[in-house]
């Protein structure tokens, strides 16, 4: 089977250029001008920009969390992923004290497997560093392909690792080229405000905001970082909402430390205030990191920019506000902490950062799909438009204006968090390995297309393509 894309303007990190793309199969075989294949099935991308599949370093599909279940599994949530642009996931894999880091991986499996469109891989979570853990965490980066393990620092009695497992995880990591990777925020001292605030009656979702001080995560982005730094190993710091974890960030990268930072679209463009909305509506905006006050936007656009900060993840951690949200009325620290973002990560980008001039086009691909696939061992598989590189691709309009809401997206989701938001751009077909997943708008693939991928190490490449063999 073979497609040519032609007419184009092709899109990546580095380069923006006019050219046809042949695939044969899964694979890209050919870029140049003016391809002729008579077997070929011609696609016509005049007036489109094609982009290398977006990559999402962050999400947690059909995951436990707050007393409820996300609503989002691997079915709706890569399906709303395509229509988005993004080709590949990295979801979060939930392990629990006291039991196998194995039998969480087998749970993933059996959550993604036969569901995901899209080709997926894990982030291993590490909760506890007993001999049994340590023991298993080889076998997991060097068998399973799961190469980043993951430490929460906050989610006080239920998520949240201490520092001796966090230390002995970057060792790990260093020793056998994992990237670890943190939720930084103060857990024991939130869990201090937040008992404080609920003792003086302060139940509505705006305290969930004023419990999470940017000091708490700022303070826990500067200890990881200094971890990091004594145990000689590779961190990766989660959703980076506010200027001063920022600054940590930047600090430790000038020191020489091995560090990158994430944000994600809503703290670039939504802020504080939407926590007091009236009638409960504050919990749709329920993130931790919580949102923050808007001067931060700033900064973090200025981060992304000048590299400070690398990655854009969705963090999609989608609850109904009716039946799940809800779970928090009259009382804040009960709301099921996060948001449906897998579907509007990249247009969001490509309209508030390239349209609005505060990133270019080459950086917005960095961003969205390129840096992700070098840090977590998917490139030059994935993350670029390279002759031997899977053709994961996005056919994007680049100039078409239309409105985000609830009332068109696919997430399984009764809300859109950026509802009314008028923006610019939309992905118009995808390919996942070169089949159309979406194909002018329309949904064409099928649940359980998407593979797993077992990713490199980090800082290795995932497989020599052809043409380097
Ligand atoms: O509020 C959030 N971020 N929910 C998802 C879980 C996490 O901490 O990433
Ligand atoms: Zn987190
Ligand atoms: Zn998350
Ligand atoms: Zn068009």
């Amino acid at each position: 089977m073979k497609k040519i894309i032609k007419n184009g303007v092709i899109v990546t990190a580095t380069d923006t250029y006019k050219a046809d793309i042949l695939i044969e199969n899964e694979t890209i075989m050919q870029i140049g001008e003016n391809i002729q294949e008579s077997s070929a099935e011609v696609v016509d991308a005049k007036g489109h920009y094609i982009f290398p599949g977006a990559i999402d370093p962050h999400t947690h599909l059909d995951m436990p969390f707050g007393g409820t279940v996300t609503k989002d599994d691997f079915e709706t949530g890569t399906k709303a992923a395509a229509f988005g642009g993004t080709t590949t996931i990295v979801d979060f894999c939930l392990t629990t004290k006291g039991k196998s880091l194995s039998s969480a991986v087998e749970a993933w499996h059996h959550k993604s497997k036969n569901k995901a469109v899209i080709d997926y891989g894990f982030h291993l979570q590490i909760v506890e560093s007993s001999d049994a853990v340590l023991a298993e965490i080889p076998k997991m980066v060097e068998e399973e392909g799961i190469t980043s393990l993951k430490v929460f620092m906050a989610y006080k009695n239920q998520f949240q690792a201490d520092d001796e497992t966090l230390y002995k995880t970057l060792l790990a990591a260093k020793e056998l080229g994992a990237l670890v990777m943190v939720h930084a925020e103060n857990g024991d001292v939130i869990d201090y405000l937040v008992k404080d605030a609920l003792a003086k009656g302060n139940t509505d979702p705006i305290y969930h905001a004023l419990t999470r001080p940017p000091e708490a995560e700022a303070e826990a982005t500067g200890r990881a970082a200094t971890l990091t730094g004594l145990a000689g190993s590779q961190l990766y710091v989660v959703h980076v909402s506010c200027a001063d974890a920022a600054k940590k960030i930047a600090e430790a990268r000038s020191r020489g430390i091995d560090i990158w930072g994430e944000t994600c679209p809503q703290y670039l463009v939504l802020d504080q205030t939407y926590l007091e909305k009236p009638d409960f509506e504050g919990a749709k905006y329920v993130w931790s990191p919580p949102l923050r006050e808007k001067w931060n936007q700033d900064h973090l656009w200025n981060a992304l920019k000048t590299g400070q900060l690398q990655t854009l993840g969705s963090d999609q951690c989608s609850f109904d506000f009716v039946g799940q949200k809800d779970l928090g009325k009259g009382d804040f620290s009960k709301i099921p902490n996060g948001g449906p973002l897998i579907e509007d990560r990249v247009s969001i980008l490509y309209s508030e950062g390239v349209k609005k001039g505060r990133i270019s086009l080459n950086q917005f691909v960095e961003i969205t799909s390129t840096r992700a696939a070098k840090l977590f061992g998917l490139y030059p598989k994935k993350g670029t438009i390279a002759v031997g590189a899977d053709a994961d691709l996005v056919i994007y309009d680049g100039n078409v204006e239309r409105t985000l809401s609830a009332k068109t997206h696919h997430m399984a989701v009764d809300y859109n968090p950026f509802e009314g938001m008028k923006i610019t751009g939309e992905p118009i077909s995808v390919l996942s390995r070169g089949n159309f997943i979406i194909k002018d708008k329309q949904f064409v693939g099928e649940a359980g297309q998407g593979k797993f991928i077992k990713r490199a190490k980090y800082g290795e490449t995932l497989e020599k393509m052809p043409t380097m063999i």
